[in-house]
């Protein structure tokens, strides 16, 4: 079983997890709203994908015979002004989440609790994935442009992203 401190870490960043799926859902609802209608999928992609992250938590949180305390999660932004303003806050969000899976990760050391460690890489890949994938939008669009013809390329280009189900929590672990 996991110590106090480290079962209030995890609680914690099921909340975290909550605001991003939060900020991507308003993102996803704002660039629908600029006729984005590309980017507005990949943003409610990406809440969807938040929320696996957020059940990845509760299933190990569970599984450790804790309690999954659930907190009050703040109210995101609702204009994001430019689509490569929203896409340089979703970097600037993931590398900020990035440091809380890293934090995680230490304090999982400091409490000599190896399998939670194990159970924290998974989201230290992911995040070197999200702000890989991330970062590469951010360079289309300073490529392409940030409105126009060069804009309506990308966001044609995002709305080819799909959502897919994690095997493991699919089959309702
Ligand atoms: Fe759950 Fe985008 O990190």
């Amino acid at each position: 079983m996991v110590t106090d401190k480290m079962a209030q870490a995890l609680n914690e960043q099921i909340n975290a997890e909550l605001y991003s799926a939060y900020l991507y859902l308003a993102m996803a609802s704002w660039a629908g709203t600029q006729g984005m209608r590309g980017a507005s999928s990949w943003f409610f992609v990406q809440a969807r994908e938040e929320m696996t992250h957020v059940w990845r938590f509760y299933d190990y949180i569970s599984s450790q015979g804790r309690q999954v305390i659930l907190d009050a999660v703040e109210k995101p932004p609702a204009d994001f002004e430019t689509m490569m303003k929203a896409f340089e806050e979703t970097l600037a969000h993931e590398q900020k989440v990035t440091g809380l899976i890293n934090d995680l990760v230490a304090t999982a050391r400091t409490e000599n609790d190896n399998a939670t460690a194990i159970f924290l890489q998974w989201y230290v890949t992911e995040q070197v994935e999200e702000e890989e994938s991330v970062g590469e939008i951010i360079d289309q669009l300073k490529l392409a442009g940030d409105e126009g013809g060069g804009l309506l390329m990308i966001d044609r280009e995002l709305g080819t992203r799909v959502f897919s189900m994690p095997a493991d929590l699919a089959a309702g672990a």
